[in-house]
């Protein structure tokens, strides 16, 4: 079994999408091992997306992350991380495959519905961080 972190990010929380999103994760066969509703803080987001820092996006992502509550996951499944990056979909909506999460809920690159780590190291890293 293997574990991931997934984030319901702000714009879909405030839409009422968490419920159609946690949903799919669990009829994907993920166990929600850990889930809680919080603000997070602007350190929580600079250590999550430490590796975008100095991007022209990273100021953008990191006040829109901590502008308002979003739902932090710990996921667990045989290949969870690249199955719930799967299921997520491409980072761009607009790429993203039918009937993926971000192709369904997401609006734009910046509300894209959701996150998911990219690789078993970074879900260690980043599920640290929440839980
Ligand atoms: O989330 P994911 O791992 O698919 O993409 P990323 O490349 O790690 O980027 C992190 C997040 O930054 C994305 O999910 C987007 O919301 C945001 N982003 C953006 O707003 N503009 C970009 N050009 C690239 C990413
Ligand atoms: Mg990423």
């Amino acid at each position: 079994m293997q574990q991931t972190f997934a984030i319901i990010k702000p714009h879909a929380v405030k839409s009422k999408f968490s419920g159609k999103i946690i949903d799919m994760i669990e009829a994907a066969g993920f166990e929600i091992v850990e889930m809680k509703k919080i603000t997070m803080n602007q350190a929580q987001a600079q250590a999550l997306y430490a590796e975008h820092e100095g991007k022209p996006f990273y100021n953008g992502l990191v006040s829109i992350m901590t502008a308002s509550p979003l739902i932090v996951l710990k996921l667990q499944k045989n290949e969870a991380v690249a199955l719930w990056r799967e299921l997520m979909g491409a980072t761009n909506p607009a790429n993203a495959a039918q009937g993926t999460i971000r192709a369904l809920y997401g609006n734009s690159l910046d509300e894209n519905a959701v996150h998911g780590s990219d690789s078993p190291a970074s879900a260690a890293r980043e599920l640290a961080i929440f839980f």
